[in-house]
């Protein structure tokens, strides 16, 4: 079992959780905008083997499972042999996309969460989970955090998305729309899948740090696996504690930008009349395309 119950599980909590010490990370130093230094040489020669097991363990996973473009971004960061340097990876990333890595003490407020992102910022957790987490972890820890988000960001088209969607996530606080973005952010950055000439594949960093998931989100006969649809998954309910129900399948990163680059204004209005879709629905005009043979 995975699943990192992410950021946008803890939407409009994790000021409260900071405040009353319910979530892991240590606040104290954190500055206005939750950013902390990582702290690099504080991490210990048991933390960093347990990463490289988590790492090892994933790595060998991920042929035929995770997106091309994942893979070659995540073997060019080097990565294998320890928790990283943010800073190091920071370098390198704004080379490529302009896109920075900020280290955080864990979820921050969703506020913050989207300017960090409208501006180009990646928030990585530095703390990294105990060894009896090692199959599970509730919140997200730099492993989930590095691992599974980074490599895409190396994306020009993803990383102009998850810029697109920090601004859409300002925008959302002021329309009162936050549950349906979160949802969108679940189904795509956190849990979605995408075609490849070779079969389905995962870009969904949710999907791509947990050993379990990897697996049965592309052989499961199980879970649903549909074409996206933005205003579809926005109406859709998740699950945060157990492998999802539907996985929602875009062509191609472009396809993702392109989808989601129309005023939301409109469906977040339509939304609001209607009820959630429960997380195993399939609507009568919709297909699921079953196992993916990989
Ligand atoms: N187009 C969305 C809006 O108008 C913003 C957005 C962009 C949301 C990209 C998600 C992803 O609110
Ligand atoms: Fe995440």
């Amino acid at each position: 079992m995975n699943t990192a119950v992410d950021q946008a599980a803890f939407f409009k909590t994790v000021e409260e959780k900071s405040e009353s010490g319910a979530l892991r990370g240590d606040y104290a130093l954190a500055d206005a905008q939750y950013v902390v230094a990582q702290n690099w040489d504080a991490y210990t020669p048991v933390q960093h083997a347990l990463w490289r097991k988590l790492y090892a363990r994933q790595a060998q996973l991920l042929p035929g499972r995770a997106c091309d473009v994942f893979i070659e971004s995540l073997n060019a960061l080097d990565a294998a042999d320890g928790i990283p340097q943010f800073d190091r990876t920071s370098d390198a990333l704004f080379k490529a996309t302009r896109w920075r890595l900020v280290a955080v003490p864990g979820l921050v407020p969703d506020q913050t969460f989207f300017e960090h992102l409208a501006n180009r910022r990646f928030p990585v957790t530095v703390w990294l989970r105990e060894p009896h987490e090692f199959d599970y972890i509730v919140e997200p820890d730099v492993f989930h955090d590095f691992f599974g988000h980074v490599p895409l960001l190396f994306n020009p088209v993803f990383a102009d998305h998850l810029q697109e969607y920090g601004k859409g996530g300002l925008k959302a606080l002021t329309l009162d729309g936050l549950q349906y973005l979160a949802r969108l952010y679940w189904y795509t950055v956190e849990f979605g899948l995408i075609r490849s000439p070779q079969g389905l594949r995962a870009y969904g960093a949710g999907i791509l740090s947990s050993g379990g998931e990897i697996e049965y989100c592309l052989t499961s006969p199980h879970p649903r696996r549909i074409p996206f649809d933005a205003e579809r998954v926005m109406r859709t309910l998740y699950k945060i504690d157990s492998y999802q129900e539907t996985y929602f399948v875009i062509d191609s990163f472009e396809q993702l930008f392109r989808d989601t680059a129309p005023d939301f204004t409109p469906i977040y209005q339509r939304l609001k009349t209607l009820e959630a879709l429960p997380a195993d629905t399939l609507l009568a005009d919709e297909v699921s395309e079953g196992i993916a043979y990989i």
